[in-house]
């Protein structure tokens, strides 16, 4: 084991994990009013409507992905009669659907940001940095469905990246279990680190304010005013 791999499988995730608490402690305290992603509906509306909504239900079900194939040990499958077939069949063709809507989705806001000029004009640099790494972890990831999952590559991330995993969250990670793993899915764990280290000075934070309080709350009922109606009953109620 190298330095280097300390640094990239030791050091560098616990580095990144830290800011990315103190972070968000940080900007909460400071940054309250900022804490948003800013719609830019009003500026563009035909990519974002594609674009927002293949890469957000894309990305949600990468997320239950990566529950299902590096957070739950392979033991609980076995548990439950999924065998590493099913495991698979779900892996390639769930997985590969959700990284294909997530990868077109984020391809559409990435040409709208760079190509709608007022768009462009209205992003900062967090923007931009943002959907930059965000195509880097989400195309290292899909490549590495491609390359190993799909089409019968030999790497079992199940039995090596998923307990390291495990293990950086319960402080005790197995360096050895990822020295050894191909380097596609190296730079897709080290890009996406890097994306925890930036989420909090970013856009990225809006998903800590999903509005569930929408599903329970009583209608509101907004009405287009017309002046002159608006007028005639404001004088028939003096
Ligand atoms: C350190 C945290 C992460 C680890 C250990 C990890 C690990 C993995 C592994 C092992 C795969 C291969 C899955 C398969 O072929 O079945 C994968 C795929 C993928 N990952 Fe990650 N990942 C991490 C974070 C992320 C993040 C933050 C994103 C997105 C923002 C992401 C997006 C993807 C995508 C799009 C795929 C392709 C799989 C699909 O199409 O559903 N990953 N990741």
């Amino acid at each position: 084991m190298t330095m280097w791999d300390q640094f990239f499988w030791l050091i560098f995730p616990y580095l990144m994990l830290t800011i990315f608490v103190v972070g968000h402690v940080w900007r909460y305290n400071t940054d309250q009013f900022g804490w948003s992603a800013k719609s830019s509906e009003f500026l563009e509306k035909r990519y974002l409507r594609w674009g927002s909504t293949l890469f957000h239900w894309g990305i949600v079900f990468v997320f239950f992905g990566h529950v299902a194939g590096v957070l739950v040990p392979r033991q609980f499958f076995d548990m439950l009669g999924i065998t590493d077939e099913m495991y698979h069949f779900g892996a390639v063709w769930f997985g590969g659907a959700a990284g294909v809507a997530t990868i077109v989705g984020l391809f559409l806001l990435m040409w709208r940001r760079f190509s709608v000029k007022r768009i462009l004009r209205n992003s900062t640099k967090a923007d931009i940095l943002v959907l930059i790494l965000l195509t880097i972890v989400t195309l290292t990831g899909f490549t590495n469905t491609v390359a190993y999952t799909a089409t019968g590559g030999h790497f079992d991330y199940r039995s090596t990246i998923g307990p390291w995993f495990r293990g950086i969250l319960t402080f005790r990670p197995d360096i050895m279990l990822v020295v050894q793993s191909p380097f596609g899915f190296q730079l897709h764990i080290i890009s996406a680190f890097l994306l925890f280290g930036i989420f909090p000075f970013t856009r990225l934070v809006h998903m800590w304010s999903l509005p569930l309080a929408y599903l329970r709350r009583k209608y509101l009922v907004y009405r287009a005013v017309n002046p002159k109606k608006a007028l005639q009953l404001a004088k028939r109620s003096d």
